[in-house]
């Protein structure tokens, strides 16, 4: 099947934060199944990103508030390079700015790269106190930034929206006018608070974070249904996804790829061939002959 024009493997994707930047771990991924990989957020400088402990588990997910931390775009490149010469997977970089001249800055970066796509991280919750409020959460500012990048990148570009805003939809909506060739969503629900009852303190040194795992699966499945209906132009879908079972539902609910995240944590780089295996069987039993068969096809009640 393909993706923004790119042949892949399988709709199955490394989300962004998970395994670093690392070319192998990159090409581990693929080698087990994925279709395509996401870079954690690259920034134009290195960021050392906040103080541990910087995630904490709760029954029903994760909760990270890392800060953004990554060796900056220069080196982030240079894996890219090396993740191609090793392997036949789709790259997609995914970068940060603090305002829209860096994310025009990365995107020019990234153009002399071999990376296949860009992903615009509009939405980490964690890093408020810097930059105010995630830009995915400003109408003006999805709009500015989007049509600042695809004015001058040469791969297509994802936006990665946020489940925090009032109206993703409209989010959406303007992302695809201001040029987007994809939405990625969700990024991490909220913050949340997970307290160390004997310490009488919150477990995260940043207090709060990112909420990520199977308690936001209902969510993401309900936001990409809600955003496959307003815009035209695909969703990798993430958010809560462990199983083949749940890629299928993200399809279904008009995901055209979907990337795996907290589950790594869970149940290793294996999560990706036993999800492929899933997928495949469940096609099989039900009468799917290629994976794009399930794109939207949820039917409402
Ligand atoms: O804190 C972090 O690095 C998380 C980033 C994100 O959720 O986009």
């Amino acid at each position: 099947m393909k993706f923004l024009g790119k042949e892949i493997s399988s709709p199955l994707t490394l989300a962004s934060g998970i395994l670093g930047i690392s070319f192998s771990s990159l090409q581990r991924v693929i080698n087990d199944g994925a279709g395509m990989v996401t870079t954690k957020s690259l920034s134009l400088e290195p960021r050392m990103g906040h103080e541990g402990p910087i995630i904490a588990e709760f029954e029903g997910g994760l909760l990270n508030s890392v800060g953004l931390t990554n060796p900056g775009i220069e080196e982030g490149l240079l894996e890219i390079e090396k993740f191609h010469q090793a392997c036949q997977g789709v790259s997609i970089v995914s970068v940060f700015g603090g305002n829209t001249q860096e994310f025009k800055q990365l995107a020019e970066a990234v153009n002399g790269s071999p990376a296949d796509l860009l992903e615009l991280n509009l939405s980490c919750p964690n890093v408020e106190d810097e930059f105010k409020r995630p830009f995915a959460l400003v109408p003006e500012m999805v709009t500015e930034i989007v049509s600042a990048v695809c004015a001058v990148s040469s791969i297509p570009v994802l936006a990665k929206l946020s489940p925090n805003a009032l109206d993703i939809g409209e989010i959406a909506g303007l992302a695809e006018a201001a040029g987007a060739d994809a939405i990625t969503m969700i990024n991490t629900l909220g913050h949340g608070m997970v307290i160390d009852p004997i310490a009488k303190r919150p477990v995260l040194r940043n207090n709060f974070g990112g909420m990520s795992g199977p308690c936001i699966k209902p969510l993401a499945l309900k936001l990409i249904h809600d955003v496959y209906k307003t815009v035209k132009i695909p969703i990798l879908g993430t958010g809560g996804v462990s199983t083949g079972l749940d890629a299928v539902e993200m399809m279904m609910a008009g995901a055209s790829a979907v990337a795996i995240g907290t589950a790594v944590y869970d149940k290793g780089l294996d999560v990706f061939s036993l999800a492929k295996r899933e997928m495949d069987t469940f096609m099989r039993e039900h009468g799917y002959a290629d994976y794009p068969e399930l794109i939207g096809i949820l039917e409402e009640n």
